[in-house]
């Protein structure tokens, strides 16, 4: 399962591929607002910074809702950075863009994917990843594990080669609980992923070893 890290924060990109389980990193608009990036330029050179600091995919999502608009901005995208991924909302022309993005050889990150239907459909055009958002379907009293499992059920079927991302991911359940049905990829914040170090048992175990360690310098 490869683990992405949905930030648009260097300090937090910088952490996770220290750790050195880091496959890629996820933003969106809204991530890149909280950073206070503004203007085309700046989320332009935020996007190189990432890829400088990451060995991995980074998906960078475009603004455009019409099929020029999404064409124009993914392949400007595109081109910043071999690491690039462009990220294409769930929509009509976006789907339409998927299949123009995927007979260029650009690679796509199919972003707001809530059914199953529309995981296929984004699977059809060539999508390179879906991105299920496991957590907003929670939020909702609906249940966000059971769509990761009808997508996988049904990418199997097929031999789809499109990778399903695991977004909106909340906390570590859901990374093990992803992991477990199969998602081929997690995005989520570092400290869902720095939370899968911790267990009470592993803190006083090495707190005995060391305090044994001690009593025989
Ligand atoms: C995925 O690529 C999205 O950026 C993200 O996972 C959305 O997560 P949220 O529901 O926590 O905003």
């Amino acid at each position: 399962m490869k683990f992405f890290v949905d930030t648009a924060n260097l300090d937090q990109i910088k952490e996770a591929q220290d750790l050195g389980v880091l496959d890629g990193v996820t933003t969106n608009p809204s991530l890149m607002a909280k950073e206070g990036i503004k203007g085309d330029a700046a989320v332009i050179q935020h996007y190189i910074d990432i890829c400088n600091i990451v060995d991995g995919d980074v998906s960078a999502e475009v603004i455009a809702t019409d099929f020029e608009g999404i064409i124009k901005e993914g392949e400007a995208l595109a081109s910043l950075h071999e690491q690039i991924v462009v990220k294409v909302p769930m929509i009509k022309d976006g789907v339409k863009a998927l299949k123009y993005f995927s007979s260029k050889g650009i690679r796509t990150n199919c972003t707001l994917i809530f059914s199953a239907g529309q995981a296929l459909l984004a699977a059809k055009a060539g999508a390179t990843y879906i991105s299920p958002f496991l957590g907003r379907l929670d939020d909702i009293s609906t249940d966000g594990l059971n769509l990761i499992q009808e997508i996988r059920t049904i990418f199997d079927n097929y031999l789809f080669e499109t990778e399903i991302l695991a977004a909106s991911i909340r906390h570590p359940m859901h990374i093990i609980d992803c992991a477990k049905i199969g998602a081929d990829v997690m995005t989520g914040p570092l400290s869902a992923m720095t939370a899968l170090l911790n267990h009470p048992l592993t803190d006083i175990g090495l707190e005995k070893f060391l305090a044994d360690h001690a009593k025989n310098q």
